[in-house]
């Protein structure tokens, strides 16, 4: 059975992860919809576009202060909203364990490159200078490690020898906003299962 899930989304900067979530709430590819987006940075372009969009958000500063107080804030700022569903765009912090472990299971985040090459910063750096020949991004359950948690769905690009950071995630991004609301579609329609460190679709042997 389809659900309409509580969607929190954390974000650091542009947003465009975030833009394509309320753009498929609103263009009825997803049921879910997002209800907060919560931020680290004061200034992140995300935020305006929330506004711009009517949806809940708010700033939870990182900045000058401990994880453990930083964490302890975002926690409570995130149950306020009940979110079913934690997504994290293009957020730029790790979550300790503690909080993984209160939403075990609902938490996903969207990171470019084909996991678990590239864990991460510079992801496209990295595949530039490890020669390889494709990359993509990968959508998966966060778990305790750092990019590590079963993936749900990957999306496949050419590295030409002319790409630059800067050409081969413009070509990303596309493919990435496709992913993140294909993972969403999954996740309300109730068709993954976990199996350990893989997600199965639901009814494939
Ligand atoms: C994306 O490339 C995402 O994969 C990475 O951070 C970037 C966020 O972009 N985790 P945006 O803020 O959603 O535009």
């Amino acid at each position: 059975m389809t659900k309409s899930l509580r969607l929190v989304v954390l974000v650091s900067g542009r947003g465009s992860n975030l833009q394509a979530l309320i753009d498929a709430t609103a263009q009825s590819k997803i049921r879910s919809r997002v209800v907060a987006v919560i931020s680290n940075k004061p200034d992140a372009m995300a935020l305006e576009r929330a506004r711009k969009a009517g949806v809940a958000h708010s700033v939870v500063v990182s900045k000058a202060k401990s994880n453990d107080i930083f964490f302890r804030e975002l926690e409570l700022e995130v149950n306020k909203h009940q979110p079913d569903l934690i997504v994290l765009a293009g957020f730029m912090k790790i979550l300790p364990p503690a909080l993984v472990k209160a939403y075990k299971g609902r938490i996903i985040n969207i990171h470019p490159s084909l996991l678990p090459a590239f864990p991460g910063l510079y992801a496209y750096k990295q595949a530039i200078d490890a020669g390889v020949k494709v990359t993509g991004c990968t959508v998966h359950f966060v778990d305790e490690g750092c990019d590590t948690g079963p993936i749900i769905i990957q999306k496949v690009i050419n590295i030409n020898n002319d790409d630059s950071e800067d050409s081969l995630s413009e070509r990303l991004l596309a493919h990435e906003h496709a992913a993140l609301v294909e993972s969403i579609k999954l996740i309300e329609d109730d068709k993954l299962v976990l199996q350990g460190k893989k997600t199965l679709l639901r009814g494939e042997p």
